[in-house]
């Protein structure tokens, strides 16, 4: 592995109680961000962020309240300070890209109380060119040895009333509808009667991230977190008055805190993206370079793959995941009531080895193949109830697992711990060593359901250390995790690759049952813009049968065709569901070719053009081969996109072909409407996309 260093510690200040003369800041490399942090008179710490001059965040106070001492808010010293330039190239394992370019400069403040009793704390902020981080340290001291976190007051003042995309600061769950408002006019509280979810609770008028923003002189800012590792998540509650956010951390209802830690310790970076157009958003590595190296060392075991499931179906309502068994005496027994729908069947999943095989797609979910499923949701006794390593009756996995093996594809472990965490937890060695019995490296893991122990949420230091354990301990069994319900993603696939994709968002599962009509245009493109920026995105797209009326009439995919081919190049993931029934996409072999070409893991990325959500075109090179793939989606308007292929290699020709919204399509009256065309075309070449409104285009781009 290839991996630059350069580190230049220049400039150490040594102890200066009055703060005026000096100043403490950092300047990113190309000279257009600058962070300056410094002391109130009350020795209150506050920094600022400049870009080209103009103030972007303005004076904004640090600091936190304890439950079991006196408040970190004033009375600081500054003891010392340091800048340091850090420059390195590290490599993805897989990823947008191999090689990600990592240059900061560091101011790290060190502080001191000037009163008993004489606490320290340290801040250290990083200034890149797309944006910055800092973090709170907490050093080894001898009057204070832990520490109860009731708040973190971290502000970030701002100085526009910004064109918003958010959702709610739900404790539970990510998976609400984005809103676009003015800053000013964020009113979150109005998502407390939601529909469709299991666990839910919005206490705040706050957001969750990322929550991208956009001025009226084109600056674009991304808040959001990196490197959550034991500590809450945070949400950004919104002063719509003085256009000010605050951190207000997801809390329990079993403690009077909502973090507690041994000191030393640092909290997660605070960040914030900052660029002049969207697509720079989209291209910014700040979350993942703000991460630390991986721990993990070769994990070449895992590899990025397509793959189908037993999965849409279900949601469907075409099979389901439970067989009808019953519990007696603490045990699952078939009592002979099976209903004869359960839909993870030995027979089932060699229908989908087979298609899989044929379409060069490299694994197959299986959902509903463990006992348990009968007793899942809406019980509030779940713990017990599933099993991870004990299989219906009628699905045998040594032969599935045989089969697959044959033919070249993997099975991909599920399960659902219906937020049942003890059980879960108990099991979870168990249930790894069984995957790494049959060679699964993958499982997609579930947290559906309000958290056992009761109490608890989602997103508070509890479960942020739950979802983290199991990705550790995963790692051990070569296992790679792709959690549903999880914790937002914060950049520690860097540290931990075997964190390969998650949810944490309204998937394509939405459009199978939701009652408000499921995911509108609109949802992709603010999703390119917000949740991506944050990671891999376990999206499911690839729904061809976009109205499904034979299941269902009420519900339908709210795209064309064309877009959701061109979702498995806007969406990143490294592992990307071809969704939909095995016969929908029988029926449609013609598009289906683009699904067995594209690729899933890529040497380079290029954001073409795009606006916070309206539309976005990416493309992106695979690893290994050279090809090229492009994705373009729009909202409910239609777009007429001039793309140069001025990314390609200057002496290669590429065989193109396009898969186009035809002249009528519209997502909802002619979704299926697609066109494909072959054309050859090169560096110099120049395309005119024109997307449907709903739709999209995708554009496979092989070399000659
Ligand atoms: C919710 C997940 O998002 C979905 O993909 C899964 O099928 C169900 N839970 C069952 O685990
Ligand atoms: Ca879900």
């Amino acid at each position: 592995m290839r991996v630059l260093v350069t580190i230049l510690i220049s400039l150490v200040l040594l102890s200066c109680n009055s703060s005026e003369d000096t100043v403490f800041e950092a300047v990113s490399s190309n000279g257009l961000l600058k962070l300056s942090f410094n002391l109130s008179d009350e020795g209150q710490p506050y920094y600022l962020v400049t870009r080209d001059n103009t103030v972007v965040i303005d004076t904004s106070f640090l600091g936190f309240e304890f439950k079991n001492a006196p408040a970190f808010d004033k009375n600081f010293v500054i003891k010392k300070s340091e800048t340091k330039t850090f420059s390195e190239t590290w490599q993805m394992p897989w990823g947008e890209q191999t090689d990600v370019i990592n240059n900061y400069r560091e101011l790290k403040v060190m502080l001191q109380e000037k009163v008993s009793p004489e606490r320290f704390l340290n801040l250290v902020f990083r200034v890149y060119d797309d944006g910055i981080g800092f973090r709170y340290e907490f050093p080894e001291q001898a009057r204070l040895k832990e520490v109860e976190i009731t708040e973190e007051h971290t502000q970030f003042n701002l100085t526009q009333d910004y064109k918003t995309f958010w959702i709610p600061g739900d404790w539970d769950i990510y998976e609400h509808l984005y809103s676009t408002t003015k800053l000013s006019e964020i009113d979150a509280l109005k998502y407390v009667d939601h529909v469709n979810l299991a666990q839910t609770y919005i206490p705040e008028n706050a957001v969750n991230t990322p929550v991208t923003m956009v001025g009226d002189d084109g600056i674009h800012l991304s808040f959001h977190e990196a490197a959550l590792v034991d500590y809450s998540g945070m949400t950004l509650k919104v002063d719509t008055e003085n256009l000010n956010l605050e951190s207000h951390l997801v809390g329990s209802r079993n403690t009077d805190y909502k973090v507690k830690r041994s000191l030393p310790f640092y909290t997660p970076w605070r960040t914030v993206q900052i660029a002049g157009n969207a697509p720079d958003l989209i291209a910014s590595n700040l979350i993942v370079n703000l991460n630390e190296p991986n721990k993990l060392g070769d994990i070449s075991w895992f590899k990025p793959m397509k793959y189908t499931g037993v999965w849409w179906e279900m949601h469907l309502g075409k099979s389901s995941w439970d067989y009808g068994m019953e519990m007696v005496d603490g045990e699952w027994v078939d009592t002979g009531k099976a209903h004869g729908r359960h839909g993870a069947t030995t027979e089932n999943v060699k229908r989908f080895i087979d298609f899989s095989a044929e379409n060069n797609i490299g694994g197959v979910l299986v959902e509903g193949w463990n006992t348990g499923w009968e007793r899942w949701i809406g019980f509030e006794d779940r713990e017990g109830v599933f099993d991870f390593v004990s299989t219906y009756p009628d699905y045998d996995i040594d032969e599935v697992v045989r089969y697959g093996k044959e033919k070249g594809v993997d099975i991909i472990m599920h399960h659902e711990t219906s937020s049942a965490t003890e059980t879960y937890e108990k099991q979870q060695d168990a249930a790894y060593a069984l995957m790494q019995k049959y060679g699964m490296h993958a499982v997609k893991s579930g947290y559906v359901g309000k958290i056992l122990p009761k109490g608890e949420y989602h997103h508070g230091q509890h479960m942020v250390n739950k979802y983290n354990n199991a990705a550790i301990k995963a790692a051990k069994y070569e296992v790679a995790v792709n959690a549903h319900e999880p914790i937002k993603a914060t950049g520690l696939r860097r540290t931990y690759p075997n964190i390969i994709s998650r949810e944490g968002l309204r998937g394509q599962e939405f459009n199978a049952w939701a009652e408000d009509g499921g995911n509108p245009p609109e949802h992709l493109p603010i999703v390119a813009f917000t949740r991506m920026l944050s990671g891999p995105i376990d999206f499911t797209p690839g729904i061809f049968n976009i109205k499904f009326d034979e299941y269902k009439t009420e519900n339908q995919v709210n795209t064309t065709l064309a877009q959701q081919l061109a979702l498995y190049v806007v969406i990143y993931s490294p592992i990307q569901m071809a969704a939909d029934l095995v016969e929908h996409y029988e029926a449609n072999p013609e598009p289906l070719e683009f699904i067995k070409d594209v690729g899933v893991d890529w040497e380079a990325t290029r954001i073409l053009n795009g606006e916070v959500g309206d539309y976005v075109t990416i493309a992106r090179k695979e690893r290994l081969t050279g090809n090229w793939f492009l994705g373009s989606i729009t909202d409910e308007n239609s777009r007429d996109l001039e793309v140069s292929f001025d990314f390609l290699d200057a002496s290669q020709e590429y065989t193109a072909t396009i898969y186009k919204d035809a002249k009528d399509a519209h997502w909802n009256n002619n979704p299926l409407g697609l066109d494909i065309e072959k054309i050859m075309i090169n560096s110099n070449t120049k395309l005119n996309l024109n997307l449907a409104e709903g739709g999209g285009c995708a554009i496979s781009i092989i070399k000659n």
